[in-house]
């Protein structure tokens, strides 16, 4: 009887310990997340920083801070804050010098950089990016959310959940930015003189799947085939900097940064 009174005991004092670490956890600076000290963080690095990791974080002689894909590695809020006051000196990034003010800061910026969009203020029109998606733009022709749309890009549903709002940006003015791996564009040129555009799926030494853009797979094999270009860019149109408007790229991004497979 009593050690069961003491088991009992010894697990709640465990659930309470467990839960002070994770209220723990929660406590961070007050500047992550505060949209006042990320844009004097921004000023801050675009004056100190921009310079190796590039405009926005996306790299330069510094690694890109925002990272592209779903798994990207994260420093924890504590760990970025001793990166940017220590530096890496042997790697290449000095110490910064600076009150901690200052330095949380820029660690607020750098860490705004990486997080999920859906997480992120938005300056943009979701419903105008909305329409937009589904209309004008096109994006729907390649893209997919919540099982409508095109299948020759990636799927978006989880766009905003797994994707920091510059990635989302970058995407759309500077498409294959953040590498097009398994979406590349290729030619095709057939021996019977026929020629099929699409992006390569699948390809081994005998033949090689290509989906085009009407979402039909062709699979070729490579005896019939003469030239097999792969070209570097990528599929998606490159020109929506120019065609759209400011506002309407801003109407996009909040429109992706709604997308995620989380349920609320
Ligand atoms: C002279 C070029 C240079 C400047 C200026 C510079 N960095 Fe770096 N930074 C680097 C390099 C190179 C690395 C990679 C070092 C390594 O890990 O070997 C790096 C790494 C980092 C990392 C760690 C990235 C990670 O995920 O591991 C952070 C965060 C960072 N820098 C932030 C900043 C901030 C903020 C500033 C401005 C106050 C700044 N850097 C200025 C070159 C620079
Ligand atoms: C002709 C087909 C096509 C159209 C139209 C198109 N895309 Fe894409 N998109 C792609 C492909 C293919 C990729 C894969 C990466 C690459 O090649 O750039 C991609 C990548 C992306 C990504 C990055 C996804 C990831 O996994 O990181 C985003 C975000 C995106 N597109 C948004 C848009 C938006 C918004 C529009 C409309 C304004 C649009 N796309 C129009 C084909 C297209």
């Amino acid at each position: 009887m009593r050690t069961l009174t003491v088991c009992m005991l010894l697990g709640s004092l465990g659930l309470a310990a467990q839960h002070m670490q994770d209220e723990d956890k929660k406590k961070r600076n007050p500047a992550i997340g505060n949209p006042a000290a990320i844009a004097a963080g921004e000023k801050a690095f675009n004056e100190g920083c921009a310079v190796c990791h590039g405009q926005g974080g996306m790299g330069g002689r510094g690694p890109n801070l925002a990272h592209g894909r779903v798994m990207w590695h994260t420093l924890s809020d504590e760990a970025t804050f001793k990166r940017i006051r220590e530096g890496v000196p042997a790697g290449g990034m000095p110490p910064t010098p600076g009150p901690d003010e200052k330095l949380w800061q820029l660690t607020a910026y750098v860490v705004s950089l990486r997080a999920p969009a859906s997480e992120s203020p938005q300056p943009g029109d979701a419903e105008l990016g909305n329409t937009l998606f589904w209309g004008k733009a096109g994006c729907n022709e390649c893209h997919s959310i919540r099982g409508k749309g095109g299948k020759i890009g990636p799927d978006l549903s989880d766009a905003g959940g797994s994707r920091p709002s510059s990635v989302l940006r970058s995407a759309i003015e500077d498409p294959g930015s953040n590498g097009s791996k398994g979406f590349e564009k290729a030619r095709v040129t057939l021996k019977n003189g026929g020629t099929v555009e699409g992006v390569l799926k699948n390809r081994s030494n005998y033949s090689l799947q290509l989906l085009d853009a009407k979402g039909e797979l062709h699979l070729l094999l490579m005896g019939d085939v003469r030239e097999l270009a792969v070209a570097k860019n990528s599929i998606m149109p490159s020109n929506y900097k120019t065609r759209l408007s400011a506002a309407e790229i801003d109407g996009l991004v909040a429109y992706l940064a709604k997308q995620t497979a989380r349920p609320n």
